[in-house]
């Protein structure tokens, strides 16, 4: 199952290789094999649940049979996903807990609701997100809203749950919300990129520990959405979905098999943006700072035709 032993996995001199054949959005299935996290009768939270990637995972989870606790700031919303869980997997096995993750006390709450209803957390899904602009010399109350949210919320909860979830028997996971903005830095808003770089810090850190800790059965995966028609990208002002955007389910599934194979980078793809040309941006922007190349030089005149160049052969070398 899990692929963290590298000799696992076959060698190439190319770190750009692909890892896995091409993922085809017609291909989404979720193998209804026993995982020992994902499957009937084990708990999942998810954060920011009231609405896109967050209420598709709450639905993917219910349908697999697992007891399904919601949390996120817009109530009224929360209460309608809660009602649609409801119908998928009983009343009972459906917890609406609202809550402001960017509060410790709120989340102290989430964790005593959760622990008293069920016991334990199998699935711990840190997903609350906003995207409000933050520019470097601009919108200072929007860089402590994101912060508060996108960071802040996500060390709360880890703060407030992992404890109990090391001294849980059974297995457990993490999974953390990033952005590819949080890895290639595309200029446009600062904070948020800055609190999803910061994502990914964090939860690579969080992975690092877990794995150190003689008999840890927690494990964490850092979940990199691509464009997922939601609320964050037009959904509440488009009337239907851009070709180019997945929909939150075929976001959720994708995540779903690749955090059960055991990948802690869940790197997702949409119908504009190939995994390939993820990898070659992703290895573009560490060359900057490897090669001393100016800060963000994809976007630089001076660059940008030898970043078409690259991307060019990158790919045809790749297909
Ligand atoms: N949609 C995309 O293309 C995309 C791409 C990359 C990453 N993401 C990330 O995915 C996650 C989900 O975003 P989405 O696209 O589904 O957007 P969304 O706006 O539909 O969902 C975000 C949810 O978080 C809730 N929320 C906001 N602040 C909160 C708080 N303080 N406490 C609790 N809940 C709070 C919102 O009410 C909302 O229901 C976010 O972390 C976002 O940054 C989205």
């Amino acid at each position: 199952m899990p692929s963290s032993n590298p000799s696992s996995r076959s060698r190439n001199a190319s770190p750009m290789r692909p890892s896995y054949a091409n993922f085809k959005p017609s291909d989404l299935s979720v193998a209804d094999d026993l995982h020992p996290v994902i499957h009937a009768g084990r708990v999942a939270l998810i954060t920011g649940a009231a609405s896109g990637i967050g209420r598709a995972a709450a639905i993917e989870f219910a349908k697999l049979g697992l007891k399904v606790a919601i949390a996120d700031v817009n109530e009224a919303q929360l209460k309608e996903v809660g009602k649609a869980l409801a119908e998928i997997i009983g009343e009972a096995n459906v917890l609406v807990v609202p809550t402001d993750v960017s509060k410790l006390e709120e989340v102290v709450r989430l964790k005593e609701r959760v622990y008293e209803q069920w016991g334990e957390v199998g699935v711990l899904m840190n997903n609350a997100g906003i995207g409000d602009k933050g520019t470097s010399w601009d919108g200072l109350d929007n860089w402590h809203k994101v912060f508060n949210v996108n960071l802040f919320g996500v060390v709360n909860v880890q703060q407030t749950f992992v404890r109990s979830m090391l001294h849980q028997e059974n297995p457990s996971m993490v999974i953390n919300t990033g952005s590819k903005q949080g890895i290639t830095n595309p200029p446009g808003n600062a904070a948020y990129n800055a609190s999803k770089a910061a994502v990914k810090s964090l939860t690579e850190g969080l992975a690092y520990e877990l794995r150190e800790r003689p008999e840890s059965n927690v494990t964490a995966h850092l979940f990199i959405p691509g464009w997922t028609f939601t609320g964050m990208t037009g959904g509440s002002t488009l009337s239907s979905k851009p070709p180019g955007a997945w929909s939150a389910e075929e976001t959720v599934l994708y995540m779903l098999d690749k955090v059960r194979q055991g990948d802690f980078y869940v790197l997702v793809p949409d119908n504009e943006t190939k995994r390939e040309v993820d990898q070659l941006r992703i290895m573009w922007a560490a060359a900057d700072v490897a090669e001393g190349r100016p800060a963000l030089s994809r976007w630089h005149a001076n660059w940008k035709s030898l970043f078409e160049e690259y991307m060019k052969e990158g790919l045809a070398q790749l297909e």
